[in-house]
């Protein structure tokens, strides 16, 4: 579905049930049989994590799908603590003053759904801030790097829990998060290569070649495509206005001649200059323009 044409309630509801969702299958998993083995489990709710994020990803726009995950996340975190944790504490306690030995497996379940938590602190930060981050949320491989936050997040926090516990320090695992770091990084710039960027038309391709396009091109990403994006990251711009992008090549050069006069002959764009377009770079708009054009 195509969540930017869906009404208003359809997508709460469609919000509020992935959430929901989320939270049941994670709680059925643990109490399967799979919640015997600790890493099992983990490893198998690794696997519907990663799972989630790449669905999410078609289900929603990027910085959407990355909210949503964070959302799943906290859920499952809060109704850890109240639906699991706390209840189990409570017929523990409840035991003991009665003189009852409690059943171990309370104590079990609920350690097991705190060290979830444990493991869960650092990526719902990021999934929670992640939406001021276009290139972590806003690009191809989105969801790849969603699941290796979560990866850094456990090993991270492996190596606090470790080093609390005085088993050791475990220094591999800031290598291994640096790594994985490095990687993120480059699924966030690099994939343009992989996916073949879409080529501007025959007709436009002089403005690609033009001697001047590097730096148009430098212009136009400072000062136009945070509001002219497949997703935009200006504060209250949500679709590309008009559906002008200005993000790749192809979009810019396609769009040639709108930014010449918007920009570049006129003082239209950007909006009461909120960018700081200079005089110079909408001199070097029409240069690139007009030359190219001949
Ligand atoms: C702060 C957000 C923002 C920035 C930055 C911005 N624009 Fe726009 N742009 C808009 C909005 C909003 C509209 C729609 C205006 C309207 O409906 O009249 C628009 C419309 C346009 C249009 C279509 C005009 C039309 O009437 O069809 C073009 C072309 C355009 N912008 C080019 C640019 C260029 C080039 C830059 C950079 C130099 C730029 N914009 C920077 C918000 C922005």
């Amino acid at each position: 579905p195509n969540v930017l044409a869906m009404s208003v309630p359809t997508g709460i509801l469609l919000s509020l049930a992935t959430i929901g969702i989320g939270w049941v299958v994670y709680d059925l998993l643990c109490r399967s049989p799979l919640g015997n083995s600790d890493t099992g489990l983990m490893l198998v709710l690794y696997g519907v994590l990663v799972f989630i994020a790449w669905g999410l990803t078609h289900l929603f726009t990027g910085r959407a799908a990355f909210l949503h995950l964070g959302a799943i996340t906290a859920t499952i975190m809060s109704a850890n603590v109240f639906m699991v944790i706390i209840p189990n504490q409570k017929i523990v306690v409840a035991d003991l003053i009665a003189g009852r030995k409690p059943d171990p497996k309370y104590g079990k379940i609920a350690k097991q759904r705190s060290l979830h938590n444990n493991y869960l602190t650092l990526p719902v930060l990021f999934l929670m801030l992640s939406n001021h981050y276009p290139l972590a949320f806003g690009t191809e491989f989105n969801w790849v790097i969603a699941s290796l936050v979560f990866t850094i997040g456990v090993l991270i926090r492996h190596y606090f829990n470790t080093m609390h516990a005085r088993k050791g320090n475990p220094t591999w695992t800031w290598l291994a998060a640096a790594v994985l770091f490095v990687i993120i990084i480059w699924l966030s710039t690099v994939p343009k290569v992989l996916t073949g960027e879409v080529k501007a038309s025959s007709a436009a391709q002089v403005y690609v070649a033009s001697a001047h396009f590097p730096a148009v091109r430098d212009t136009v990403l400072g000062r136009c495509s945070m509001c002219h994006a497949r997703e935009p990251s200006y504060e209250g711009i949500y679709h590309a206005p008009k559906g002008v992008m200005l993000d790749t090549d192809a979009g810019i050069a396609e769009q040639a001649r709108e930014i010449y006069l918007q920009a570049g002959r006129s003082h239209a764009m950007p909006p009461a200059n909120v960018t700081h377009i200079t005089d110079k770079e909408r001199a070097l708009l029409v240069a690139w323009f007009e030359q190219a054009g001949k």
